[in-house]
């Protein structure tokens, strides 16, 4: 039998072509499930069947079967409370809105990176078609979350230059954006490919920063926050948003932290003592910031939450995260705070939680031709 094609493509600094531009290899002998593999794979780039990891063509269909639309949901409960004077009966508490702008603030820009870390970054060196076909439908994804802050912004008449310049003016907002990105930054380089101990590495710790911390951290001080408006019957339009980023959002996180697993399980060279301690300072540090977010979008406790809650809320899930990538906890265990997200998380699809929106899309979309 004739030899794969993995690995043939040299470009003459000993690095592999395996962004899936590669010359076609005419002849070759055709790819078998076995021969797939999730990174520095060149000859199966084009072909998604036949499937090898079944797992990220789920969490596409999960995806496709999740779509919904922003400007499905009604905001006119909200544009009622926020046009409402500040500290009424009827309006938000000055605290509210401080949590709230700033809140959306660091989602405006914050679902951007991640959108450039997919698709400059990201989809480069993960060159498993099944997992392409899912990080397509992730970044749709993410431009729909974008798309929901222009939208709130414009239903409530925000600020559009404070709420999106709020990554670079409030300062723990500053700080997780910038460390993020430093990550995308170092697979920049064009000449930048996976295939080599080091180069692996590099993109390893691009997943861990976008998908477990990114994704699977910093987004749920802001999801608590969000939906605790929303338990109390306040901005419920933004809330149903909310809720319906976050299904999206876990489903982000479990492929990625899919992906970081298999890449172990195929490169178990790549996953030594010190490179996973080297994760665990991450994860610490990355927990350090969020806690520092929380106290400058919370500087006193409102709806139920405050900044101790939340980092002991930020312990729990960083030891949980550190759990599922198969480190050690970085924290003694904790109670999870605020079960209620918990609740949320796990609702059936099927359910529309704060009742406002719509359109379900959960039957499918059939065209009908006659
Ligand atoms: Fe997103
Ligand atoms: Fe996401």
């Amino acid at each position: 039998m004739q030899e794969s094609t993995l690995f043939d493509a040299e470009d003459g600094n000993g690095q592999v072509d395996n962004s899936g531009l590669g010359e076609i290899d005419v002849g070759a002998a055709r790819i078998d499930a076995s021969e797939k593999s999730m990174i520095n794979a060149r000859s199966d780039v084009n072909q998604l069947l036949p499937l090898k990891y079944g797992w990220a063509w789920e969490k596409y269909l999960s995806g496709c079967n999740n779509h919904w639309m922003p400007t499905e949901v009604s905001m006119q409960g909200d544009i009622a409370t926020w046009r409402a004077p500040v500290n009424s009966p009827e309006g938000l508490t000055e605290d509210e809105v401080r949590m709230l702008k700033r809140n959306l603030g660091f989602f405006a820009t914050a679902e951007s990176l991640v959108a450039n870390n997919i698709v400059l970054a990201v989809y480069r060196h993960l060159t498993n078609p099944e997992c392409r076909q899912y990080l397509l439908r992730q970044a749709f994804e993410e431009a729909i979350h974008t798309h929901t802050f222009q939208y709130i912004c414009t239903s409530l008449g925000l600020d559009e230059g404070e709420l999106f310049n709020m990554y670079r003016e409030v300062p723990s907002i500053t700080d997780k954006d910038a460390w993020a990105l430093k990550h995308t930054q170092n697979l920049e380089d064009p000449d930048f490919r996976t295939g080599s101990p080091e180069r692996d590495q590099a993109f390893l710790r691009d997943m861990v920063a976008f998908y477990v911390i990114f994704e699977g951290m910093w987004f749920y001080t802001g999801f608590a926050q969000i939906l605790a408006l929303g338990r109390r019957n306040k901005m419920v339009g933004i809330a149903e948003q909310y809720q319906y980023i976050l299904r999206d959002e876990s489903i982000h996180m479990n492929f990625g932290i899919d992906c970081i697993n298999q890449i172990k399980i195929e490169n178990p060279h790549l996953w030594t003592e010190d490179f996973q301690e080297e994760i665990r300072g991450m994860l610490r540090e990355a927990c350090e910031l969020e806690v520092a977010y929380g106290k400058e979008t919370m500087p006193r406790g409102i709806l139920g939450l405050n900044a101790e809650l939340c980092e002991q809320y930020m312990h729990f899930i960083t030891n949980r995260r550190a759990e599922q990538i198969g480190l050690a906890r970085l924290f003694p265990e904790v109670d999870n705070p605020f079960p209620w997200m918990s609740e949320v998380i796990d609702l059936p699809k099927e359910k529309n939680f704060f009742e406002t929106r719509v359109t379900e899309y959960q039957t499918g979309g059939a065209l009908s031709w006659d």
